[in-house]
């Protein structure tokens, strides 16, 4: 198979071949440089899953916890999302830390404007994930919120 996509022989699979197998890359580079692709795909991930799961929530003190329960016991696939969400809020970090790891160790912070759009983007995600906790009206992250918010 990989043969036959590689000679064109048998499948006319050209832009697969010129993306996954011919794809020309510098040669001084490894994988953890798939960590920025795979940020782009966590962050479409959240968006996608975000929005599906806010057209069920209800942002009100009294309706909060039932919307979300039926957005997990009545709505279609709406538990899948709602975990997907939640779940792909934390990998989105991993995985933009290990990009950063890889920034730091390979040294391309040297590239200044392209580091510092990082740290702005950073600086985004950080601020989400702090109105995230903000909004959510279960006491013990709303006091998070809090202290985080005396502590600045
Ligand atoms: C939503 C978050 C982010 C996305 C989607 C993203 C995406 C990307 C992509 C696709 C690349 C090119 C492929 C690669 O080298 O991995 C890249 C490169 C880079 N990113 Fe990010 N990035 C994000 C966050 C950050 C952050 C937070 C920093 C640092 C504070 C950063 C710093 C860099 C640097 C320095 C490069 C150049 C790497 C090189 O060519 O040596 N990025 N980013």
């Amino acid at each position: 198979m990989l043969f036959a996509i590689q000679n064109k022989r048998i499948f006319n699979l050209t832009i697969l071949n010129n993306h996954i197998i011919d794809y020309p890359t510098p040669v001084n580079i490894n994988y953890l440089w798939s960590f920025g692709s795979l940020a782009g795909f966590c962050l479409a991930i959240q968006i996608i899953t975000g929005i599906l799961v806010s057209m069920h929530y209800t942002p009100h003190v009294v309706f909060a916890f039932n919307s979300v329960e039926h957005i997990c016991r009545d709505v279609e696939s709406g538990w899948i999302f709602r975990y997907l969400h939640a779940n792909g809020a934390s990998l989105f970090f991993v995985v933009v830390y290990i990009h950063i790891a890889r920034a730091l160790y390979f040294k391309s912070y040297r590239n200044l404007i392209l580091w510092f759009s990082g740290i702005a983007i950073f600086g985004l995600m950080m601020a989400t994930a702090f109105f995230r906790v903000c909004i959510s009206l279960r006491a013990n992250e709303f006091l998070r919120c809090y202290c985080n918010y005396k502590s600045i």
